[in-house]
């Protein structure tokens, strides 16, 4: 399925706002059209018959549909951007949940500046579509058809030959358009790429700033930079000559009409309001018909934003809870390795064949050269890897058949690498005990001879 129609179902619960947005774009065209209709009739019934009244009737009627009108507009906007922010917002809840989620293994090929910028930049796009795009298209088909009608109804003679003139134009977006699309795709992934490089850059800060390498950083940046510039200025060239082309047609439309109109109103088969009328008409189709080109980029970004986001949400954690899996009850800590071998990428392996106890209270150190899988083997445990055969069991219990959420609350974990959140030294001490006493936060800040050090800072 596209991914814009898949976008769509997440606009279905809000169906009392696309009701509204609905009805609004509707009142929108309508009132639109009605305009240029008032002001022909001002021209033939009021003009023509030198009546004031009329023509004051006939003017206070095009202010008052001038201000419904502005009133659709107001709703359409309002309730077309409150769906498109909302779907934004489920977006973005879906993607934080679905990678707070997702096992090691995905994370290890992932990148985080990609990730960030699928949360970001991509849901900005399909935000985009769901507020514009949509309503854009809609606007255009309830305007294209029923300036048709009215056209057609005018004087059919004079419509077959201005309205030859709008497939051209559309023609001419689409044409445009499909030259934009591509290069839409190469500036989403060069800003994917970008920000792959700046979240690098701030997380090895220290190693830039230890191997006095920031002159390289910088020039790696400014040539990424200078590329999407590069891309997006050719975009912009692309873009500009959109609106000036379909402005050009469409005042040949306009020529045109008033060339054979001007003759149907001398013959006297076409009266001088309704030529008025119709070029009113054909005026109001100058703004969407501009705009087609750049819906039908909205869409296609939002295209391939939608399936970069949802190739996100539709991936599989490797490491799931089994159907039938128990609560582990306390444990008082008896390990066991049984035959395990385990590989990060299914072919190089990296533990084989590996049997070890390690029974309640006993300390165990695990002794070997780099690389020979030490941290490999502790990373098994909280089954942030499963084994690739054999079996890991605590007090009897496989881990495979207990709630992993159960088992990494028995747990305790000093990485190699310390990680410290954007919270208080309390809350990074109890991080994954936030119930835990105060007394204890103290006690272990001593025993991992913090305190004093904590102390020292005018708050704690
Ligand atoms: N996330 C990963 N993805 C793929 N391969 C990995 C990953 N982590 C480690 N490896 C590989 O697995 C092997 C064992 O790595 P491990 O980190 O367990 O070694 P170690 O004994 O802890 O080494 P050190 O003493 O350097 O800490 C190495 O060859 C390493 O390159
Ligand atoms: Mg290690």
């Amino acid at each position: 399925m596209p991914a814009v129609l898949r976008l769509l179902s997440f606009v279905r619960s809000y169906w009392r706002q696309v009701v509204l947005a609905t009805l609004a774009m509707v009142g929108l065209a309508g009132f639109s059209l009605l305009v240029p209709w008032l002001i022909g009739r001002a021209i033939d019934i009021g003009l023509a018959a030198g009546s004031l009244t009329t023509l004051v009737l006939l003017a206070g009627a095009v202010v008052l549909s001038t201000v419904l009108r502005g009133l659709c507009a107001f709703g359409q906007t309002y309730s077309s951007e409150w769906i498109a922010q909302r779907v934004a917002y489920d977006l973005r809840n879906a993607i934080y949940d679905r990678v707070q989620n997702l096992s090691f293994s995905f994370h290890d090929r992932a990148q985080t500046g990609e990730l960030m910028s699928r949360a970001t930049a991509d849901v900005e796009s399909v935000r985009w579509f769901l507020s514009f795009a949509v309503t854009g298209i809609v606007q255009i088909v309830l305007l294209l058809s029923g300036i048709l009608v009215l056209m057609v109804r005018l004087n059919s003679h004079l419509a077959l030959v201005t309205l030859a003139f709008i497939p051209v134009a559309v023609g001419v977006a689409l044409r445009i358009s499909s030259v934009l699309r591509p290069s839409w795709t190469r500036i989403q992934e060069q800003m994917a790429v970008m920000t792959t490089f700046l979240q690098e850059s701030l997380a090895g800060i220290r190693i830039v700033r230890a191997f006095a390498r920031e002159p390289e950083r910088l020039a790696g940046f400014r040539n990424e930079n200078e590329h999407l510039h590069a891309l997006q200025v050719r975009q912009a060239r692309l873009q500009a000559l959109n609106a000036p082309l379909l402005a050009l047609l469409l005042s040949m439309a306009t020529a045109a009409s008033l060339w054979l109109g001007g003759r149907e109103v001398i013959e006297g088969r076409l009266s001088v309001g309704d030529l008025v009328a119709y070029i009113g008409y054909l005026g109001l189709l100058t703004m969407p018909v501009r705009r087609l080109g750049f819906l039908i980029n909205t869409v296609a970004r939002a295209e391939a934003s939608g399936r970069r986001i949802f190739d996100l949400l539709d991936a599989e954690s490797e490491i799931r809870d089994a159907p039938d899996a128990i609560e582990l009850p306390p444990v008082t800590g008896h390990v066991r390795f049984e035959h395990v071998s385990f590989s990060y990428d299914r072919r190089a392996p990296v533990l084989t064949d590996i049997t070890l106890e390690a029974r309640p209270g006993e300390v165990v150190a695990l002794l070997g050269a780099t690389g020979s899988g030490k941290s490999t083997i502790t990373l098994l445990l909280p089954r942030f890897y499963d084994v690739t055969a054999g079996r890991i069991t605590i007090d009897g219990y496989d881990i495979r058949q207990v709630t992993v959420r159960s088992l990494r609350r028995q747990i305790g974990i000093v990485l190699q690498d310390p990680f410290l959140f954007s919270a208080t030294i309390r809350d990074n001490i109890a991080y994954g005990m936030e119930d835990a006493p105060f007394e204890q936060i103290v006690q272990a800040a001593k025993l991992a001879g913090a305190h004093d050090f904590i102390m020292s800072f005018r708050e704690g």
